[in-house]
């Protein structure tokens, strides 16, 4: 970092897609408040792309260079911050491994990276005394990195519950509000600019669980390997489910949860049904939320954008501004041992919830019978039980609303009546928050 407090910070910006363009343009339209801040400026002052002639959504000044030279915006002497917003994995790490290497500080949004090879990254910069920042890598506009780093570090975390990814919230509420199919609410969300071409790892759960192991790092001082979550996506939740759960007094929603159970971690990506006097049952849409319950602090509630172009611009920003704080100390997980430990994780069998179970089964007597004493044999006990809909073509949904059972109880459950000749394959099941 240059030591001269009134000279400007000088950015170099890799990626001008659509969090790069944005931060730009919050830098152009705040550099003043933002200098006033600061006592110095923050300049961006060279651009890496992969290509020249793309059109782009900003126009840099004429003192800003443009590039396809990754290493040579890495190795700029008179680069102080490299700001890394390419996403993917192999170039990104590749770009951020040789700026710490190089001596530069680093924020990133890269939240795929940073679940996958964050470990060997922060160890990398906790050995160079080096920043790597990532507020806009969780929840885009929520400051809940900094949360857990900082403003709850002194507590034991109890919890964190999150809806943590913008395009399948906005997926469920419209297939909630609208009755849309699934197919056609993804479809939706992509013509909005909500969902990327490719949507896999939003509707599959995976951009939720990068984000979830990156709040269980700064939550627990641990490295949670992405092979050892509990993923499940939203592709199996339909009309009929999301119709039923209202009825119940529940939302659907993708939920990222970890909880502490003395020491050893339950944590999980689910949807899941969440009561509608939960403030989660009411984040509609693209927002993100993020509950943290905190053993001195109790429940703490975030909320906001959590993508786009200005709000992931925000979150890139305090951290631009923390690095380039006088005086400041790199505070990168907010734990001081580097590599920090793998996670200790409960069995996700062992995982205790309510349950939601929708069979769809002949229309003949006997059958609530048969899928009851199951149940009862498995130690899982009915909070509510209806049948539903006309006979079509001789089925019907039965649904059942548990109360707290094991995960492996439902699992023997359902191997019992998958078993049953009467009962459609395809069993929905989904937890209860
Ligand atoms: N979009 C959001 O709302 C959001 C929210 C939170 C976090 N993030 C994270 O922020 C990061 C950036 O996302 P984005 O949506 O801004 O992506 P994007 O619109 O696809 O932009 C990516 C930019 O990086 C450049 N780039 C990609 N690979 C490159 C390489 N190998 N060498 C040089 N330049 C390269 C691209 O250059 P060209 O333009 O020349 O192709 C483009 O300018 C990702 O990690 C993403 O997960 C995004």
């Amino acid at each position: 970092m240059n030591d001269a407090s009134i000279a400007p910070v000088r950015i170099g910006l890799a990626g001008l897609g659509t969090v790069g363009s944005g931060l730009v343009a919050v830098l152009q339209q705040n550099a003043d408040w933002i200098a006033a801040r600061l006592g110095r400026a923050v300049t961006v002052k060279t651009v890496l792309v992969r290509d020249l002639t793309k059109p782009r959504a900003v126009t840099l000044g004429p003192e800003v260079a443009i590039t396809t030279d990754a290493d040579a915006l890495v190795t700029d002497p008179d680069i102080d911050i490299v700001v890394e917003l390419m996403g993917g994995i192999d170039a990104a790490f590749a770009l951020i491994h040789k700026a710490l290497c190089a001596g530069k500080h680093v924020v990133t949004a890269n939240k795929a990276l940073l679940a996958k090879r964050g470990p060997e990254l922060f160890a990398l910069a906790a050995e160079k005394r080096l920043g790597l920042y990532y507020e806009a890598s969780c929840a885009g506009a929520v400051p809940i990195v900094e949360t857990l780093k900082s403003s709850l570090a002194g507590n034991r975390i109890k919890s964190i519950i999150g809806i943590l990814n913008g395009t399948a919230n906005y997926i469920l509420s419209s297939m909630s509000e609208k009755g849309l199919p699934f197919a056609e609410a993804l479809q939706k969300a992509q013509e909005l600019g909500y969902a990327e071409a490719d949507p896999t790892l939003d509707i599959q759960g995976y951009d939720a669980a990068h984000k979830l192991i990156v709040l269980i790092r700064l939550a627990y001082g641990c490295n949670l390997p992405l092979e050892r979550l509990p993923v499940e996506g939203i592709t199996g939740v339909g009309p009929d489910d999301i119709r039923f759960a209202r009825e119940f007094g529940y939302a659907i929603k993708l939920i990222g949860q970890v909880r502490d159970l003395g020491g050893r971690l339950a944590a999980g990506v689910w949807p899941m049904l969440v009561h509608e006097d939960f403030l989660l049952a009411s984040v509609k849409g693209a927002f993100n939320a993020v509950r943290v319950e905190g053993d001195a602090s109790g429940p703490i509630m975030l909320h906001g954008k959590g993508a786009g172009d200005l709000p992931t611009a925000s979150a890139v920003l305090a951290d631009i501004l923390a690095l380039a704080r006088q005086g400041m100390i790199p505070n990168n997980t907010g734990f001081l041992t580097e590599p920090l430990p793998e996670a200790e994780l409960v069995d996700p069998d062992d995982f205790v919830s309510p349950h939601y179970i929708h069979f769809t089964v002949k229309d003949q007597p006997g059958v609530m019978a048969a899928i009851s004493k199951s149940m009862g044999e498995h130690g899982v006990s009915i909070s509510q039980a209806v049948q539903k809909g006309v006979p079509e073509d001789g089925y019907v949904s039965i649904v059942f609303l548990t109360h707290e059972a094991p995960n492996r109880a439902i699992t023997a459950v359902l191997t019992d009546t998958d078993a049953m000749p009467f009962i459609k394959p395809g069993t929905v099941h989904f937890r209860v928050l």
